[in-house]
C-alpha cells in the first residue's frame, strides 16, 4: 500500500511538481531513521507527504516513534492528510497545518525534545527555523537539511558555512538528490 503511493505521488509529482525530494533522498531518510532510532522526528516543509512517508515508514520498521511534519500551505496540507490515510502510517504522524517557526508558539504537541528534524522548506527561512528547532534538540540528535547543492548561494550559502562553523554539531555533506546535509548535535 506505502508503495503504491510513494509511486502515485512519484507520478503526480513529474505532471506537475510539488517539490518532493525524490526516492534517492526518499531511501537516504529511511535509512538514517532505521540507524538512528529516533523517537520524536520533526519535519518543515511537508509538501504532499512524500518524505513523511519515508520517514513515517522506517520509524514504523522500527517499531518506535512519531513524525511532526508541518505545511503551511492548506491545499498541500490536504493532498498529504489524504496520502497518509492511505499507506496506512497515521498512527505514526502528526499532520500540522500552520507556518514554521510560528507554529512552535501554539499548543501543537509537538514534543519539547526531537531527536531527528529535516528542513525541507523555503530556503531563505532555514536560519529561522535552526534556531526554533536547536533549543530542541538533545545530545546525540540528528538535524538534516535538503537542497545544500541545489541551493547554495545567498541566504543558504550563509546558513550551510555557519552551521559548520557551529561548535554545537558535527556536520557532513552528502550528494545524494538535491544534497543533503547531515549534522549531529555534541554538546547541545
Ligand atoms: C520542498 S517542499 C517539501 C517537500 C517534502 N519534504 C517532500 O519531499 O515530500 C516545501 C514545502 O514547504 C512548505 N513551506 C514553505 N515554508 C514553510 C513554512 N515556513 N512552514 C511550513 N511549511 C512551509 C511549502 O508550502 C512547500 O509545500
Amino acid at each position: 500500500m506505502l508503495e503504491a503511493v510513494l509511486r502515485r505521488i512519484e507520478a503526480e509529482d513529474a505532471e506537475e511538481s510539488v517539490w518532493i525530494v525524490g526516492p534517492a533522498t526518499g531511501r537516504m531518510l529511511h535509512w538514517l531513521i532505521r540507524v538512528a532510532q529516533p523517537m520524536a522526528v520533526l519535519e518543515i516543509g511537508t509538501s504532499v507527504g512524500y518524505s513523511a512517508l519515508w520517514m513515517a515508514a522506517a520509524l514504523e520498521a522500527n517499531k518506535a516513534g512519531e513524525l511532526w511534519t508541518i505545511e503551511s500551505h492548506a491545499q498541500r496540507y490536504e493532498r498529504a492528510q489524504s496520502n497518509f490515510e492511505e499507506s496506512g502510517l497515521t498512527h505514526r504522524i502528526h499532520s500540522l497545518n500552520g507556518h514554521a517557526p510560528e507554529i512552535f508558539e501554539l499548543e501543537t504537541g509537538i514534543p519539547q525534545q526531537v531527536d531527528f528534524v529535516f528542513l525541507d522548506a523555503t530556503k531563505m527561512e532555514h536560519a529561522s527555523y535552526f534556531e526554533a528547532v536547536i533549543p530542541r534538540l538533545k545530545p546525540g540528535s540528528f538535524l538534516v537539511v535538503d537542497n545544500v547543492l541545489s541551493h547554495r548561494s545567498g541566504p543558504m550559502q550563509e546558513f550551510i558555512a555557519n552551521l559548520h562553523r557551529d561548535a554545537r554539531l558535527k556536520v557532513v555533506e552528502i550528494s545524494v538528490g538535491d544534497g543533503l546535509l547531515i549534522a549531529r548535535t555534541e554538546t547541545v
